[in-house]
């Protein structure tokens, strides 16, 4: 879910904004009375128009977006294919901007318009994630219309807290222990189908997660409109970073409509429940349920919500682990050494050859290649806060008003929290990292809900690619694109093949080598 990097990667929302942050600029720089004597934290505010964006624009070794830069005030008049190269260039350049904040500090700046707040010091990352009461989550309102206003991650208050218990109700370790079986038919569906091909890692392994999505949130409802709703978030996938601009043509047009035609699907599924009067024991059953008083508008936003979080996170996440295993082989043989020695056992012992949840909770060397690889890649680098009213923290003053940004990547990234950081190191998960520097999946109030459920379909189909198949990258770039979390160059193209001892009727054949 890059729901959060999303504010401020919108080129049009940022001119338009342009206007009206001059303006809060000049409120912003003086602090409300009460607090006049707290400093600001340290940074220079910049050139009050775009701040240090356009410094950090300078620092894009690409000089065409530095040239470019004076194009932004025209930007909403123009739809010319500029605006997409503008786009992805600014994307690189805010994580260039970011890369370059000191560890440990917590320093203001401007980003698109905005004065902010960075921080890169773990403990006060923890204290705004986890004091609600101050720090709102704040996103540009296409991104709100897009994936629909009653989403929970838009939300505080009670509101949020009662959507917060129904996800949770969901996706908490007592409820997915029971679908591992069927998590474990996909991931087996999924790698039969790449057998033998070239395939592009990232989109596959969205296949995979959509699915196991589509099974938690609506179990096995056979009323589901699979195809529809896989089409929907295709287009709605590719217009969510374009220029909010809602003209026929644009992929935010289409985005929209591939947004109300998913409601209408939504809509179907709702009424054909309310129908049949069954008990379901999946998320939109436990959205419907009376207790949980929700509209139907609040139900759709938050399904596809969800849908939306779990999915690109995920598959993500899933694509470095190929890439990262793909490129060390000591580690790759560790992890297949540890999921081959469960199938041995459970041969030996005469048992059910099928993963169960104990099974999953054994995983220890694969479950610190997950970690490793959510430290090192930090999908979601950072996210975006709102201060709700004048806050006082460790002697500096956050101003209400302004967005406030903890920096996951850079706290992930500091040699003083993690030796070598730039290293894929599984091993150093053999100690427990310091409190409050390791936050991949955020912390607090909107801490990420689904974390059991990605971790145990990653570890599923790592157990059946590691033991069945081998794979080689296909022409190993170092590159990075964003689509839209940071991901290796072109979704990594990679060809899978079964191993040796894995027999195309299916049946493993353990060896001892
Ligand atoms: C490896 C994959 C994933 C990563 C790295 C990840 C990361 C995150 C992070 C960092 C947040 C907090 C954002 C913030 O504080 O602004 C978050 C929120 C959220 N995530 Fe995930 N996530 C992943 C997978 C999933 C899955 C599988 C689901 C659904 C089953 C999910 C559902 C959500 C929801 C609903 C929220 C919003 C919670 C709220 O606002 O209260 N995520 N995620
Ligand atoms: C899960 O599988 C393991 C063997 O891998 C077995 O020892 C255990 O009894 C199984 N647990 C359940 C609940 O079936
Ligand atoms: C693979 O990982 C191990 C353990 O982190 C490390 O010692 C080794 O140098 C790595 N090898 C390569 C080729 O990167
Ligand atoms: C937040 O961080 C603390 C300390 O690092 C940790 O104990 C806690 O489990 C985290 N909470 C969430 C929801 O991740």
């Amino acid at each position: 879910m890059e729901l959060s990097t999303a504010f401020c990667l919108s080129a049009a929302f940022l001119s338009i904004l342009l206007f009206k942050s001059l303006v809060k600029l000049f409120f912003f720089s003086f602090p409300s009375k009460g607090n006049r004597q707290l400093p600001l934290p340290p940074g220079t505010m910049g050139w009050p128009y775009i701040g240090e964006t356009f410094q950090m624009y300078s620092q894009d070794p690409n000089v065409f977006f530095a040239t470019k830069i004076n194009r932004f005030k025209t930007i909403p008049f123009s739809l010319s294919s500029t605006l997409s190269i503008l786009f992805k260039k600014m994307v690189t350049c805010i994580s260039i901007c970011t890369s370059t904040v000191r560890y440990g500090s917590m320093f203001k700046s401007h980003i698109l318009g905005y004065p902010c707040v960075m921080i890169s010091n773990p403990e006060a990352a923890k204290f705004v994630l986890n004091k609600a009461q101050l720090f709102k989550p704040t996103f540009p309102a296409s991104k709100e219309r897009m994936l629909g206003k009653q989403g929970i991650f838009f939300h505080q208050g009670a509101y949020h807290a009662n959507l917060r218990r129904l996800v949770l109700r969901t996706f908490k370790t007592e409820a997915i222990k029971d679908i591992v079986s069927d998590i474990e038919s996909i991931a087996l569906s999924c790698l039969n189908s790449w057998e033998g091909k070239l395939i592009t890692t990232f989109l596959e392994m969205k296949s995979y997660t959509f699915n196991v999505a589509l099974l938690s949130i609506f179990g096995k409802d056979e009323n589901l409109n699979e195809e529809g709703l896989k089409r929907c978030y295709y287009t709605l996938e590719r217009g969510y970073n374009s220029m909010p601009i809602n003209l026929p043509g644009t992929l935010f047009h289409k985005a929209m409509k591939a947004r109300k035609e998913l409601a209408q699907i939504l809509a179907q599924i709702i009424s054909t429940r309310r129908k049949m009067k069954q008990e379901h024991n999946d998320l939109m059953g436990s959205f419907m349920s009376e207790k949980a008083g929700l509209t139907d508008e609040q139900i759709t936003d938050n399904i596809i919500g969800v849908i939306f979080a779990a999915r690109d996170t995920t598959a993500t996440v899933l694509t470095w682990i190929i890439k990262y295993l793909g490129e060390n082989q000591s580690v790759l043989e560790a992890v297949t050494e540890e999921q081959g020695s469960i199938l041995r056992g459970k041969e030996e012992n005469g048992e059910e050859m099928d993963l169960n949840w104990s099974d999953t909770k054994n995983m220890p060397v694969t479950s610190r290649v997950i970690q490793e690889t959510l430290r090192i890649a930090s999908i979601l680098s950072f996210t975006f806060r709102e201060a709700i009213e004048d806050v006082e923290f460790q002697g500096y003053l956050i101003p209400k008003g302004w967005k406030v940004l903890p920096l996951f990547r850079n706290i992930h990234h500091s040699p003083d929290n993690f030796k070598e950081p730039e290293k894929f190191d599984p091993s150093r998960f053999e100690v427990t990292p310091k409190p409050d520097t390791f936050m991949p999946f955020g912390n607090g109030t909107h801490a990420c809900p689904g974390n059991e459920l990605a971790k145990l379909e990653i570890l599923v189909l790592l157990h059946h690619l590691t033991t069945k198949y081998s794979w080689c990258i296909k022409d190993a770039k170092n590159g990075i694109q964003y689509g839209p979390f940071a991901l290796p160059q072109d979704g990594l193209p990679i060809t899978i093949y079964p191993k040796h001892n894995y027999h195309s009727n299916k049946t493993w054949r353990p060896t001892n080598n």
